[in-house]
């Protein structure tokens, strides 16, 4: 199945599928900020002005459908436009066959091209996979926010990972 998925930069046409996908894994709720996606027109705003400002944007596909995103977004003040958010996400199917892997290395690739020097993410302590994942790619450790992450009265600290390169 993983050898047929496609990345690609995320375009207008892919705003819903990566909201549903979005709205997937927020679900969860053990891994992302988001409890769930925000509404799609505030989700179609939000990815349009994003990459109109030039952050990167990856989708993966399966067909027509989004079945991941990837997006790497760069900080607003001057002081810090070097640095860059990352936030990753498959919807359960996909996982664990090196899909991820895919998407974070093209998006990183894109990220440098762009001039982003620093790329930093937060990821919660007890998501062996996707540090697993990090870690690989070249992300280190840089500290945890203790507590930092609560869904329904369970505290979960959060790992602070960067990647330099310059
Ligand atoms: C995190 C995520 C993007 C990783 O993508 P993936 O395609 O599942 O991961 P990959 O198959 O590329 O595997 C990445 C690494 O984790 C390892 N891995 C895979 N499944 C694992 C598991 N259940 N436990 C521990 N490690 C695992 C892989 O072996 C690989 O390491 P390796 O290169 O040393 O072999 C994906 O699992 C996901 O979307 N998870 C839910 C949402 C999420 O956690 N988002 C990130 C929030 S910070």
């Amino acid at each position: 199945m993983a050898g047929n998925i496609r990345i690609e930069r995320m375009t207008e046409e892919h705003v819903e599928g990566f909201h549903r996908a979005l709205d997937t894994v927020a679900r969860e709720r053990k891994y992302l900020t988001l409890l769930e996606a925000p509404p799609i027109e505030d989700t179609r705003g939000f990815a349009l002005s994003s990459m109109a400002k030039g952050n990167v944007h990856l989708v993966a596909l399966d067909g027509g459908e989004v079945v991941g995103w990837c997006d790497i977004r760069r900080h607003f003040f001057p002081s810090q436009a070097h640095c860059a958010s990352l936030g990753m996400g498959l919807v359960p199917a996909y996982r664990g066959q090196g899909i991820g892997r895919r998407l974070i290395e093209a998006a990183i690739t894109q990220a440098r091209a762009a001039g982003m020097i620093r790329i930093e993410l937060g990821v919660h302590a007890d998501n062996v996979r996707a540090t697993r994942l990090y870690e690989r790619v070249g992300f280190v450790h840089e500290g945890v926010s203790r507590d930092a992450f609560c869904v329904d009265g369970t505290y979960m600290d959060v790992i602070n990972m960067a990647m330099v390169s310059r």
